[in-house]
């Protein structure tokens, strides 16, 4: 859950945290004097424009060409910036898991995926996972697995592996509340519709497609990212992509439309997450600096 106070309207510059790196400055573009203080009233589109203190850019030399086609431009990583541990949790195929693990490979997101967990020992990210050296862990309990989890070993586990981030790409289970508390702000979902529509217990796999065919009243769907809190689909949205609903689409088709959408915001959102380009926003929102454009958040 969100631990931040819900307020209204935007924050000041220098009320917005990075969590991933508090260390780091967020300065207004207005002269300081500019009065009044901005946390005192709503600011202007103009207002709420940042500009960020980084280190000198360098250009990144591993794989840049295949990252520029997932994340845009050819401005490599910031220095200084730590490489981050990620933890990738899924029940299937797991396209999405693959999808982010070629980026890592590529240099797109500066991280590695240090460890897979499951609750499908022979699920397609498992042996996918194996396949690449991977460690595999089993969670939750399942009887007959001796090595499965329970929720606090789960946790203690991934701290061994010094996890920064935990990313669901399929993952079928509900979180547990041991798991969302030991890593605030740093567990993220991708979700197959436009979140609040269409989630929620019983909205996963195809039926989400269905559900969204069969409402009639969604001409675009599309991938959501959210932080992940106690209940399915709820937590904070960090972003979003939109596919056209077209008139006589089956759900597979929907499907295969959304989740060739998913695959690059999942490395996009990955991406900002290592490379810590997330702030919030006084009223609990989380949101993306984009790498083009530091002044520009969405
Ligand atoms: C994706 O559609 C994702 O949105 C949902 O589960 C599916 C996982 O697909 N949470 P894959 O295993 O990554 O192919």
């Amino acid at each position: 859950m969100e631990t931040q106070r819900l307020l209204p309207g935007f924050c000041s510059a220098s009320q917005i945290q990075s969590i991933q790196n508090p260390n780091r400055t967020l300065l207004p573009t207005l002269p300081s004097s500019h009065p009044p203080p901005l946390s005192l009233r709503i600011p202007t589109p103009k207002e709420v424009s940042f500009k960020t203190i980084y280190y000198p850019k360098l250009r990144c030399r591993n794989g840049l060409r295949k990252a520029e086609s997932l994340i845009g431009n050819g401005e490599g990583l910031q220095t200084g910036i730590r490489r981050k541990n990620l933890a990738v949790f899924v029940s299937g195929g797991g396209s999405n898991f693959r999808s982010v693990h070629e980026a890592t490979l590529a240099g797109a997101v500066h991280g590695d995926i240090v460890v897979l967990v499951t609750n499908k020992p022979g699920c397609g990210g498992a042996v996918y996972a194996r396949d690449k050296g991977i460690p595999v862990i089993l969670f939750p309990k399942i009887k007959d697995q001796p090595d499965s989890l329970l929720a606090d070993d789960l946790v203690s586990t991934l701290r061994t592996y010094n996890i920064d981030f935990i990313l669901l790409a399929g993952f079928l289970k509900l979180i547990p509340v041991e798991l969302v508390q030991a890593y605030p702000r740093s567990i993220i979902n991708i979700h197959p519709s436009l979140l609040p529509a269409f989630g929620g217990k019983g909205y996963y796999g195809m039926k989400v497609h269905k559900a969204v065919i069969a409402s009639g009243a969604s001409r675009y769907s599309g991938p959501t990212i959210h932080y992940v809190d106690e209940q399915y689909d709820t937590g904070r949205i960090l972003a979003q992509r939109v596919v056209p609903v077209h008139a006589n689409d089956t759900a597979e088709e929907l499907a295969a439309r959304v989740l060739q959408k998913e695959h690059q915001l999942y490395v996009e959102v990955a991406a900002a997450l290592c490379e810590e380009r997330i702030a919030w926003r006084k009223d609990g929102v989380p949101l993306i600096q984009s790498k083009d454009n530091p002044n520009h958040y969405s």
